[in-house]
């Protein structure tokens, strides 16, 4: 990485990608596969059991599955596939927006109690954008919780994620809460995974 930034304090070129061509092509065609092993599924599931994500909840960049141990009151997806979000059977509503080509979220202020965001952080090529205005559209004390493996499309992921290890991967992640603001301080964890399988991070803070 050079030492030249962004002005948010990322190298120059960290949210470049390999495949810079429209995300509609890539994700034009379903994909009903699981991204992470059922280990780490279930990990994600149970942390947001135990971070009470519950009630009025927006999984950003979803598809078919959202990893709930209980579905929330009212759930609603927002990913790239028409046909997977539409499979989602925990969603209550679904919409197909790309937040790497309009980072604005297609909601009003204050329309859900939390945001998650799990295995697809790493593909964000304008996150601290989306961040922010995670912040406008999650309730005053609702959490942000993004989870991340070390499975992905390598030529869809940012450099910057590439180039990095996983606990390097969490400063990121918590670095984009920071730069957003609008968010209390960020928790990171490894969650508990079986032994050989998936690990999965954590990285979540609360809207102020
Ligand atoms: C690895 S999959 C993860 C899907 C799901 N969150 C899960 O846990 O299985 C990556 C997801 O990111 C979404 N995605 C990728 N680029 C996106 C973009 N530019 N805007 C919105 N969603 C995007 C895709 O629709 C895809 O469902």
């Amino acid at each position: 990485m050079t030492s030249e930034s962004d002005g948010l304090g990322f190298p120059k070129g960290f949210f470049t990608r390999d495949d810079e061509s429209d995300d509609a092509e890539f994700y034009s065609y379903p994909r009903y596969v699981t991204h992470i092993d059922d280990g780490a599924i279930d990990a994600v599931g149970v942390l947001y059991a135990e971070l009470g994500v519950r009630g009025a909840v927006l999984d950003l960049m979803s598809s078919w599955v959202s990893h709930f141990r209980q579905e929330p009151d009212a759930l609603t997806v927002l990913g790239m596939n028409a046909d997977e979000l539409a499979a989602n059977g925990q969603a209550r509503s679904w919409v197909v927006h790309d937040l790497n080509a309009d980072p604005s979220l297609p909601f009003g202020d204050d329309s859900f109690d939390h945001a998650t965001c799990c295995v697809s952080v790493d593909y964000l090529t304008r996150p601290v954008d989306v961040f922010r205005d995670v912040a406008r559209v999650v309730r005053r004390g609702g959490l942000f919780v993004c989870t991340f493996s070390n499975r992905l499309f390598p030529t869809k992921a940012i450099r910057g994620w590439l180039l990095s290890e996983s606990g390097t991967h969490q400063q990121i992640v918590g670095g984009y809460f920071d730069s957003a603001g609008g968010y209390d301080g960020a928790r990171t964890r490894q969650c508990p995974t079986p032994p050989g399988g998936d690990p999965l991070y954590a990285v979540w803070a609360r809207v102020s």
